[in-house]
């Protein structure tokens, strides 16, 4: 069964009260209409229509990776909004012909799941029928349409709550607002809608009574799990839906064999990879394309974004973004990798230190708060605290390069640019204009060389 869907997009979100469309509003690192867009192509769409109107540019522009040449991804737009019903209408033209059956869903409902997806449409092929709806049994109705049942359990129709009479109000079965449709039917039905009802609006749940008048099969599923249903109209919606998709991402790091201290204050994102016998401490963010290795112990308070860390670090109370990270390295308390920080295997940086844009050779060891810029650090490497390599000049930066074995005194300037020789030593306050050659000693401020190192290997 070739299978589209139409995700519905378009409506206002007045009640987010915010310039960002509300499904451009992230939920774990994601935009919470990127997870119903990924849930439906996962479960097995060929063609997927995503319906936008309000903010439709910032949607547009903000998907538009998706839109690669030969892409099954489309954009249709609703100018007015005028009722579910009309809004699956609008991507008639696009995906007429393209498919057997039309999934339809929404946009501001992050937390449905793949696999009630693949249920439904199991549903659908098996009884044939011309449409297959999602319901759920809850005890709140959260203003959902009412199934209208009559004795034999045979649906009647959807009723909405404003439309409904005490008796339907009292209903506990309700609309998810997830269905499935043959196709032909659905495109030829949806332009019969009227809108005769209070809201004045082209219901999509009437399609349910007119397939009942034509006497085509309606089938349904109907879930106990009013989480995934959830839909998102407030920030105390979105903050809810966080807070159940970490559960979900979190709980399926622990049965991998990560463990989470504290997992209510470990925030990670869906697109994160963890390695076995991994750490993870209270109060420690993973977010973006981070992927972490094995036996790793990352916080308490850590923040990683978009890095590399191999098998065996410790990362403690740090702050790394689109850093990597070699294996069995220490750092923090209180270090900051920026981008393009490029720690070797075996590497310590210890509190304060600051490292952008620099390769750390093995075992190099950065101890107490150091800049680290621009720089090319060879093996074994000490850097004694407070040392600072002067990047900027004001115009431009400049690189350091420092060999292996080089001993850099406590607090030394390196102006760059600059090279350190291999197995030279600066002395402690030294301020570090001129390139210092291979095993030789330099001190003073300026620098200036005083003698060859004797012994030095
Ligand atoms: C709809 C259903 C209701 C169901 C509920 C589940 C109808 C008539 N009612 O009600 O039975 O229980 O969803 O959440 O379908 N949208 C558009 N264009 C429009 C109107 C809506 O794109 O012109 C989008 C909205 O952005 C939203 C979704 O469709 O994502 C649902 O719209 P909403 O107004 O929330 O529908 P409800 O009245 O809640
Ligand atoms: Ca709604």
């Amino acid at each position: 069964m070739k299978l589209a869907a139409v995700i519905l997009a378009a409506g206002q979100g007045t009640r987010m009260k915010s310039h960002l469309p509300k499904v451009l509003h992230p939920i774990a690192g994601k935009p919470m209409v990127q997870w119903t867009i990924d849930c439906v192509s996962h479960a097995g769409t060929a063609h997927i229509a995503l319906v936008i109107g309000h903010g439709a540019d910032q949607v547009r522009s903000s998907l538009a990776s998706l839109l690669s040449p030969g892409s099954n991804f489309h954009f249709v737009e609703q100018v007015e909004q005028r009722g579910t019903g009309h809004a699956v209408l609008q991507a008639r033209e696009t995906l007429l012909g393209k498919a057997e059956a039309v999934l339809v869903t929404y946009g501001d409902m992050p937390l449905l799941k793949t696999e009630t997806l693949k249920n439904l449409i199991k549903q659908h092929a098996t009884s044939q029928a011309t449409i297959t709806m999602l319901t759920v049994i809850a005890d709140d109705a959260m203003g959902f349409g009412r199934i209208v049942r009559d004795a034999n359990q045979k649906v009647l129709g959807i009723v909405e709550e404003v439309d409904a009479t005490p008796a339907q109000l009292a209903i506990k079965e309700l609309n998810c607002g997830v269905y499935c449709f043959n196709a032909d039917w659905l495109w030829k039905h949806l332009p019969q809608l009227k809108p005769a009802n209070k809201k004045g609006e082209y219901y999509l749940t009437d399609l349910v009574a007119m397939a009942v008048d034509e006497k085509c099969e309606i089938a349904s599923i109907v879930s106990r799990d009013v989480t995934e249903m959830i839909g998102v109209n407030t920030r105390v919606h979105l903050a809810q839906a966080e807070t159940i998709m970490r559960a979900r991402i979190n709980n399926a790091l622990m049965l991998a064999g990560v463990t989470l201290v504290d997992p209510a204050t470990a925030y990670i994102d869906a697109s994160v990879e963890i390695g076995m016998d991994t750490i993870i401490e209270p109060n420690t963010h993973v977010r973006g394309k981070t992927k972490i290795g094995v036996n790793c112990q990352i916080g308490p308070n850590t923040v990683i974004r978009d890095s590399q860390i191999g098998d065996e670090c410790t990362i403690l109370a740090s702050d790394l973004t689109d850093a990597i990270v070699e294996e069995g390295v220490q750092i923090g308390p209180f270090a900051r990798l920026r981008p393009g920080a490029h720690l070797a295997s075996g590497v310590k940086v210890g509190n304060y230190g600051e490292i952008k844009n620099s390769f750390i050779g093995e075992g190099s060891h950065i101890g107490h708060f150091s800049y680290i810029g621009d720089t090319q650090m060879g093996k074994r490497v000490n850097i004694g605290a407070g040392t600072v390599t002067c990047n900027f000049d004001g115009k431009q930066k400049s690189q350091t390069v420092i060999g292996d074995d080089v001993f850099i005194g406590s607090d030394t300037m390196l102006v760059a640019p600059v090279t350190i020789g291999d197995r030279a030593r600066t002395g402690a306050g030294s301020v570090v204009t001129k390139n210092v050659p291979p095993d030789s000693l330099a001190v003073g401020q300026p620098a200036r060389v005083i003698r060859k190192i004797a012994n030095s290997s």
